[in-house]
């Protein structure tokens, strides 16, 4: 009997699989945008080869990541490799190259957290921020996108993890919410410990792909065009994930305890990492262990009013998935 319903449940949570890839379709930018983000490129490029003939420039976050919406801005950081460079005197300067080539908005924030320039391109309409050697974020951008590749359901579900979480406002963290980058290594990690697995852990493989950056180590396997049938063998579908995930982080998941990690494909103790009391402004309320900056907690911007937030909002998202006769519209509606 509880085979039958089981199999009931599962042929009704079905029935929206159809409206969920619509909405994950309508996600997606279009090809040209890509192609304006190029153009975009090759004109920093170009400009930035000329005064800084070894420095290279990469994209990063969500324009390279493969989990980018239409209209993002996108993320560029310049990576020289200089032992004494003054990131404060290069922004100034690039932002003099870039003012003086009719880039507009031009506006270095020396002072920022992460330093930055922004600018906006009048040609393609694209505004940008680029950043001076965060080689970890063009890194991690990378183990992004490649785990995109391995199985297409990671998409689905990623674009409409944020998607939900822009339309609740708990993707600010500034307000004490999680940012992109930490929804994605969630949907990640959901999809490793289905069984059987969606992906694999590529950090726990051979690596085919090493980096030093800042003295982390960053070795992965990246030959992810071999792994292209991995999860084949596993037949849930978007709305039975988009359901198992919110579930999982409404109902599932212990808060006090654990740390999700997609390093090591597991779930790991707070106590052997030593999250389990708050320093500083390190609360580790919900705990995500960035994969190659693993004293970083994606977590840590959260504190004990916004967990209250997020909490019930995977709540209202779980019961959405449970009962509602229409959770593709539902789930989104606006906070
Ligand atoms: N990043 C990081 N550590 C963080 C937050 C972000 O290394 N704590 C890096 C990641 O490389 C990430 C990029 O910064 O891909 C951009 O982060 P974020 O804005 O959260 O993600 P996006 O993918 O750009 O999403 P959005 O569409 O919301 O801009
Ligand atoms: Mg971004």
């Amino acid at each position: 009997r509880n085979v039958k319903r089981y199999m009931a449940c599962r042929n009704d949570i079905r029935r929206h699989d159809a409206p969920f890839i619509a909405v994950y379709k309508s996600l997606i930018p279009a090809e040209e945008e890509l192609e304006k983000q190029k153009q975009l490129m090759a004109k920093l490029d170009n400009l930035v080869a000329n005064e800084w003939p070894n420095a290279k420039l990469y994209l990063y976050g969500s324009c390279a990541n493969s989990f980018g919406f239409p209209k993002s801005d996108i993320d560029v950081c310049l990576a020289i490799e200089d032992d004494d460079v003054n990131k404060s005197e290069m922004l100034l300067k690039l932002a003099d190259i870039l003012e003086s080539n009719d880039f507009q908005n031009v506006q270095a924030l020396t002072r920022a957290r992460v330093p930055i320039v922004k600018l906006m391109d009048p040609v393609t309409g694209i505004s940008c921020d680029i950043c001076i050697n965060n080689v970890l974020a063009v890194v991690n951008t990378k183990l992004l996108r490649d785990y995109s590749q391995i199985d297409g359901r990671l998409r689905q579900l990623a674009f409409i993890v944020k998607h939900w979480a822009k339309s609740r406002k708990v993707n600010e963290t500034y307000q004490g919410t999680l940012s992109s980058y930490a929804y994605v290594l969630m949907c990640i990690h959901y999809l490793q410990l289905r069984s059987p697995p969606i992906l694999p852990c590529l950090q726990e493989m051979e690596p085919t792909y090493s980096v030093r950056v800042d003295n982390i180590r960053c070795a992965y396997f990246d030959n992810v065009e071999r792994l292209s049938t991995f999860g084949s063998s596993n037949r849930e579908t978007i709305a039975e994930l988009v359901w198992g995930f919110f579930n999982y982080w409404a109902y599932g998941h212990d808060y006090a305890n654990t740390v999700v990690s997609v390093r090591t494909g597991s779930i790991l103790g707070k106590r052997e990492k030593d999250w389990t009391r708050r320093v500083g402004n390190d609360r580790h309320l919900i705990c995500i262990e960035d994969p190659f900056e693993t004293s970083h907690d994606l977590g840590r911007v959260v504190d004990k009013f916004s967990i209250r937030v997020l909490r019930e909002e995977f709540e209202r998202a779980a019961k959405i998935m449970h009962q509602d006769p229409n959770p593709s519209a539902k789930l989104f509606e606006p906070y």
